[in-house]
């Protein structure tokens, strides 16, 4: 299907050969949702290639730990998708769209027994049916889970799969661009790097996959890893697709604060599923002032803002956080039900959640918004070019309910790869433009010719701290427009930015790349975050607080427009009145 793997050599700095691949799907990112695209692309027949950027499974998947929503209603025999679609669209404060939400809560219950038939290791109810927990805002016990190991099993099943199907993969590749052919407009092809190679990679395919996950590396502190820098974001922007809702980012209540080197490291939800009591300073159970009812399984917006108010109206901790103790339960079933969360606070900070308080306090965890994508299939506006899983914006609205991000991937993982290989089936392969990898080639190996540029791992720093700094969990025009500032700086200074040493494994060029996307990325937030002038789930603004139903009942779309991301106001879908009539507020 391709030429051989080239060896380590010395590459030139401006060598612009390239290695030459063909399939019909490429698959990029090899998280829960590249899999699950890659097992159903494949099954319909299509030549599927998964290339991903570091090691295959190594995602973000992995933090999504408490379990997958699905209602199977094994503890709650009240439950049913309909429920789920319920609860989906009203936490999403009424900007998800509502196929997506429909198709979500009906085909996640088929999926979770599909997993169970590939073999995950679900926690069981003592006559053996999976077992379910609560979370956050969903009515009933709803989370399928495995421990607080969810994310782990299912993207370890789901790779055997990928294994056991003899599917390609390739690990380690950094893609730069999407290439479409001139005459029709479809996708045609790719370029990316390998980086243990520093060699460039052609990739000549029909329909491309983005499942690149988001982009929580633009802030400071985020439970996300090295990866997460957004560039199928900007990959599939520069290719002509929308991006949508961007001002959406999901700051998980509970992140680490301590020590310095795992700030943000989650502590899952599935703490308070399992009976953690949030406290302040004061010992006050402080979320009976905030959601008396739901208490510390409110919405995940309403937590992370009530857990920010305690701590800047100074109610923390001496390091800025809140107590979540699950003592209580006693040693034996907190070490069944968590045990990451106990290995992880007695390995990090010395802490034995047994007998002692954990402190946690808000982490970027997740961004709601992304790719503008057709609810049926994935598919962008782009011919050929699809979007499953967190790169992907539609489902979750204003505020993602905790569990429906690994249902999401494998639910409409699996319908992009159907679309994508059905798609492949109707057109004729595109043809790549010399003149388009010529181009792309210069782009890429620019930061090697930029000598005393800016260091791009500096660059990474100043990104993040101002994003933490002005676009966090409360906004405001004055703070916004201080962050687009910043970042406009930093796209200006990464114009030079420079890659030092040679081509083989090069951190500084990757990350020279990585930069410009996220300065993209973050220019597209903040102008979606300073266009929404309201208060909505996950999007907190001091200067307009409330919830505004007549004017924002409108998702923010952004397009390229004579070079520049531009903002559209489109009007959520309104469900039909079998849907609407399911929704419970
Ligand atoms: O807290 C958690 O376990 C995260 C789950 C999720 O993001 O869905």
């Amino acid at each position: 299907m391709w030429s051989k793997e080239s060896p380590v050599t010395d590459i030139a700095i401006d060598d612009a050969t390239y290695e030459t691949m063909v399939c019909d799907v490429l698959i990029v990112g090899a998280g829960g949702a590249g899999m699950r695209a890659a097992i159903e692309a494949h099954d319909s027949g299509a030549n599927t290639l998964v290339v991903c950027k570091t090691l295959l499974g190594k995602a973000h998947t992995v933090m999504a730990e408490g379990g997958i929503a699905a209602a199977l209603g094994n503890i709650d025999p009240k439950d049913s998708w309909e429920v789920h679609f319920s609860d989906t669209v009203v936490e999403g404060q009424d900007l998800s769209n509502w196929r997506m939400a429909e198709i979500y809560s009906k085909e996640v219950i088929d999926r979770v027994f599909e997993l169970e038939r590939y073999g995950a290791l679900f926690d069981r109810t003592t006559d053996g049916r999976i077992m379910q927990r609560p979370f956050g805002a969903h009515t009933y016990r709803r989370l399928c889970y495995i421990g607080d190991r969810t994310g782990l099993e299912l993207i370890r099943t789901v790779e055997d799969q990928v294994v056991k199907r003899n599917i390609p993969f390739i690990e380690e590749v950094e893609l730069t661009t999407v290439f479409k052919d001139r005459a029709t407009g479809r996708v045609s092809g790719a370029l990316g790097i390998r980086n243990k190679t520093g060699r460039l990679l052609l990739f000549r395919c029909k329909a491309i996959i983005l499942a690149t996950g988001g982009s929580g590396r633009v802030y400071e502190v985020t439970s996300n890893s090295y990866e997460c820098t957004g560039d199928g974001l900007a990959l599939a922007y520069r290719a002509g697709a929308e991006l949508m809702d961007m001002e959406m980012i999901q700051f998980h209540p509970t992140g680490m604060i301590y020590p310095a080197g795992v700030r943000g490291l989650l502590v899952t939800e599935a703490v308070r599923g399992e009976g953690g009591i949030l406290t302040n300073v004061k010992g006050e159970r402080f979320m009976e002032r905030y959601d008396p009812k739901r208490k510390e399984l409110s919405a995940r917006d309403v937590v992370a803002r009530s857990i920010y108010t305690e701590i800047v109206q100074g109610r923390g901790t001496e390091n800025g956080a809140v107590y979540l103790d699950i003592t209580h339960k006693g040693p034996d079933y907190i070490k069944k039900k968590l045990p990451s969360m106990y290995s992880q606070f007695l390995e990090f900070a010395g802490v034995d959640i047994t007998k002692q308080k954990m402190e946690v306090a808000p982490t970027v965890h997740y961004q709601m918004g992304g790719v503008r994508v057709e609810p049926e299939t994935a598919a962008t506006r782009v011919p050929g070019l699809y979007a499953a899983g967190e790169v992907a914006c539609g489902l979750h609205g204003a505020n993602r309910l905790g569990g429906n991000s690994l249902g999401d991937i494998l639910v409409f993982g699996r319908r992009a790869g159907m679309a994508a290989a059905e798609y492949c089936r109707s057109v004729e392969s595109g043809s790549v433009s010399d003149e388009d990898i010529s181009k792309e080639t210069t782009r890429i190996l620019a930061p090697f010719r930029n000598k005393d540029g800016a260091n791009p791992f500096a660059l990474k720093s100043k990104i993040a701290e101002a994003m933490w700094k002005y676009v966090g969990i409360v906004r405001n025009e004055s703070d916004l427009s201080k962050g687009l500032a910043e970042i406009l700086a930093i796209a200006e200074e990464a114009k030079r930015v420079e890659a030092k040493g040679p081509r083989p494994y090069n951190q500084s060029w990757f990350d020279s790349l990585q930069v410009w996307n996220m300065v993209l990325d973050c220019e597209i937030m903040i102008r979606s975050a300073m266009t929404r002038k309201e208060s909505r789930g996950a999007h907190t603004r001091s200067d307009y607080p409330k919830k505004d139903d007549e004017h924002w009942l409108v998702n923010v779309v952004t397009k390229e427009k004579d070079g520049r991301p531009v903002q559209e106001l489109v009007p959520v879908p309104r469900p039909p009145a079998e849907l609407a009539a399911l929704i419970k507020e």
